[in-house]
């Protein structure tokens, strides 16, 4: 098997989580610090349950820092390439939880610029998403007193000033070696990360005390953090903390993961029709059962490999339910197409409510959002 490629930009391959806390240097989520976070939280989540959320930078020193009652806040964001789809929100789901059981304030940052300068999109472009992705989330029920969305051109006097100092400590031969840059990319580029890595600082300034940040996102967004940490000492804010998730994986089959780069036949998008997540599911979810009906009562189906399976386990709370269906698959009891059709159902049930809650939030954006 080829090795897997996981960048800020580019998901390809099979990824093996195992090797990414090698090689990007981040520490296990271990069964005690699941725990601390339990309890903390007084409620546990399925996604710390099912390793979902699976590595961590300083998490120990953040949540000791919470239970001393100093400042700290979460933070996450959002590229606005396109519309928001499923994969997008597993940390927005996380996230609500970490913010209502911890009571913490929360950044959200949507990176216009970012998608304007490595897409072939224009700004205005870009601009327009920024608001529509931010829709997407409010609808998860954020406490708008306490939840700050920003995006990035519109929020650029704070943001900039915040930014420049990152940038004047990072080389470009380091950004080359963290983001794979080379003489072809554009200088816009090489200078954005620091508008990501600068987030981290962001709540110290808008809270005005030393805040740290933790930040639930996938592991493909580590490396700002690792820049962030490196420069944080240097510039006297705290180094941020990190939890990082798995890809929620391609309807298409185990390698990669859902993108609308790639495959947006197959992607689900939050303002999908249940008509549109009914079709996709049915068409393109990659199946682990077996070809014949026969075989598959016999042998059952292989939920490791199965699309709509490994959906479930994101979107299936019920650790009870989940278990029976697998059992139930592997077993032969349960046909693939009847897997889907409760995934469908489950999917459906969600984006009911979501796109109701989507639309109420047009009118209470502004809320939300941070001007300077
Ligand atoms: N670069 C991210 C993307 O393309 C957007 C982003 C900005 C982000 N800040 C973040 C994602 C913090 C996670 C956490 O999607």
């Amino acid at each position: 098997m080829s090795k897997a490629k996981v960048t800020p930009w580019e998901v390809k391959g099979v990824v093996d989580y195992e090797r990414l806390i090698e090689e990007f240097g981040t520490n296990h989520l271990t069964e005690p610090l699941i725990k601390k976070i339990e309890k903390a939280a007084k409620k546990s989540h399925h996604m710390l349950r099912r390793k979902i959320f699976f590595s961590h930078r300083d998490l120990e020193i953040f949540l000791k820092e919470h239970e001393e009652g100093k400042s700290v806040a979460l933070y996450t964001g959002r590229g606005p390439s396109g519309n928001t789809h499923l994969g997008h929100i597993v940390p927005w789901i996380f996230c609500k939880y970490l913010q209502d059981a911890l009571d913490i304030p929360l950044y959200f940052q949507i990176t216009d610029d970012e998608k304007f300068l490595c897409k072939d999109l224009t700004l205005e472009e870009t601009n327009k998403l920024a608001y529509e992705n931010a829709l997407d989330f409010i609808a998860m029920g954020f406490d708008p007193k306490k939840t700050f969305i920003f995006v990035d051109t519109d929020y650029a006097k704070t943001m900039y000033k915040i930014a420049i100092k990152v940038a004047k400590k990072v080389t470009a031969s380091s950004a080359q070696a963290v983001f794979g840059f080379d003489n072809s990319t554009n200088i816009g580029m090489y200078f954005w990360p620091a508008m990501q890595s600068a987030t981290c600082f962001l709540p110290t300034v808008h809270q005005k005390k030393p805040t740290r940040t933790l930040i639930p996102a996938a592991i493909d967004q580590d490396p700002y953090w690792r820049i962030a940490r490196d420069v944080a000492p240097k510039l006297g804010y705290p180094k941020t903390a990190a939890i990082h998730c798995t890809f929620l994986p391609s309807l298409l089959g185990p390698e990669g993961k859902m993108s609308t780069s790639e495959g947006s036949h197959a992607t689900i998008f939050t303002t999908d029709t249940p008509d549109e997540v009914k079709k996709k599911i049915n068409k393109y979810a990659f199946s682990g059962g077996k070809d014949t009906l026969e075989e598959h009562r016999k042998h059952g189906g292989n939920p490791a490999i199965d699309a709509a399976y490994q959906w479930l386990t994101f979107f299936e709370e019920d650790d009870k339910k989940l278990k029976s269906i697998r059992d139930n698959y592997k077993s032969g009891k349960l046909l693939s197409g009847e897997l889907k059709a409760i995934l469908i159902e489950k999917v459906n049930a969600f984006l009911k409510v979501h796109q109701k809650k989507r639309e109420l939030a047009r009118k209470h954006i502004d809320k939300f959002i941070l001007k300077d």
